[in-house]
């Protein structure tokens, strides 16, 4: 992927391609992956390319990811789930759903925690430095499309919380903001379809 930002506008682009690009980017079920497939780091490298060109108010980038693939995805389990037991009431436990903390992580190639790194001066709102992170995964999700990567943004509540923010060393201010597993399809996966409401069904012109 080439990821140019030389001077000029990219006017008179195929805008045809790129709808389709959008259209067509999926989130694909980490069952649906085949973890043994491994990403090569070049093609690591542009995902988080695109997601470094996201717009960022005051240029703060507040986005950070740890990718953590082969024996790492353990940590990631073991987090889920201890921040699980921690948090959740006995009487609301479920055993199952403890079960597939553990083993979710292993079913993608990769996990990559995301993590919205709070400026330190507080230079702009929480709100828009979470809204930036959210185009940079938006970003990456479209250059993973465009290859046919698999990308899953999974927010289980306990990525929102202290245990989750202690495994991950974030600091004041910082928020996880949820985890995104990567991995290539199975052989002979379909490319699942999905559907919107009207979009102008949510827009109001004012003369
Ligand atoms: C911030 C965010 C968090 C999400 N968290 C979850 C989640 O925890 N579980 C889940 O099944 N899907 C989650 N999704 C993915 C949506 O289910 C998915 O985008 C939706 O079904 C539309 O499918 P598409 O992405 O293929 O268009 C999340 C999406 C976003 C933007």
């Amino acid at each position: 992927m080439n990821f140019s930002a030389e001077a000029g506008s990219v006017r008179g682009m195929q805008m045809e391609e790129i709808s389709k690009l959008i259209a067509k980017r999926r989130s694909i079920k980490p069952a649906l992956m085949d973890a043994d497939r491994e990403i090569s780091l070049d093609l690591w490298h542009s995902l988080f390319e695109a997601a470094n060109w996201a717009p960022t108010h005051g240029l703060t980038e507040p986005w950070r990811f740890t990718v953590y693939s082969g024996d790492s995805r353990s940590e990631v389990a073991k987090a889920l789930q201890s921040a699980y037991k921690a948090e959740t009431a006995e009487s609301e436990f479920r055993p199952e759903k403890f079960e597939k903390m553990g083993k979710n992580p292993f079913l993608a190639n990769s996990v990559v925690a995301l993590v919205m790194k709070r400026d330190p001066k507080g230079k702009v709102p929480e709100i828009e430095e979470v809204e930036a992170v959210a185009c940079a995964v938006q970003n990456l999700h479209l250059a993973a499309s465009a290859v046919g990567l698999g990308v899953f943004w999974s927010s289980p509540a306990v990525t929102y919380g202290e245990s989750f923010a202690g495994f991950l060393n974030l600091e004041e201010g910082d928020k996880c903001l949820g985890l995104l597993y990567v991995g290539w399809p199975k052989e002979g996966m379909e490319w699942p379809v999905s559907k919107r409401t009207d979009a102008m069904a949510k827009v109001v012109f004012k003369p």
